[in-house]
């Protein structure tokens, strides 16, 4: 017999994957543009449950990188005035789009709990493992 694995498994098993293995990767997740709305939709994730699964265009740091369609480095959100809190545990954050054929259509969001973490090796990381992921959506 054989059995299937959908995409939504594969992400969480990159998400699982990468929470696991490095350290200072507290949070792992992945939003996506919600159809033809304005707004991105939490996918996958590991970590704390969080109450913001819709995130309109604009709004935090996930909400500007869907405009911008740049990554977004933040070694102290505490520093950040267009930020959304998910967790009081949360020190640092970055987050990387994913293009398909051109087009910004998601992003892996990363929390970490340790100040200042990420280098631009994760940046570099990061953009891999995106490029890999959008050939599977
Ligand atoms: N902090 C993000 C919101 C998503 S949580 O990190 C899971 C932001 O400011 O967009």
């Amino acid at each position: 017999s054989t059995t299937t694995t959908t995409t939504d498994e594969k992400l969480l098993s990159i998400c699982k994957l990468l929470e696991t293995h490095v350290e200072y990767y507290n949070w792992v997740g992945f939003y996506f543009k919600n159809g033809d709305k304005n707004e991105l939709k939490l996918g996958p994730y590991v970590g704390a449950p969080t109450d913001h699964t819709i995130i309109p265009f604009g709004k935090g740091i996930c909400g500007q990188v869907a405009v911008s369609n740049e990554n977004f480095v933040v070694p102290d959100v505490s520093a950040q005035d267009n930020y959304i809190a998910c967790s009081i545990t949360v020190k640092a954050e970055i987050v990387i789009p994913i293009f398909v054929n051109g087009e910004n259509i998601g992003q892996i969001d990363i929390d970490s709990n340790t100040p200042d973490p990420f280098s631009e090796a994760d940046e570099r990381f990061l953009e891999f493992v995106c490029q890999k992921v959008a050939t599977i959506l």
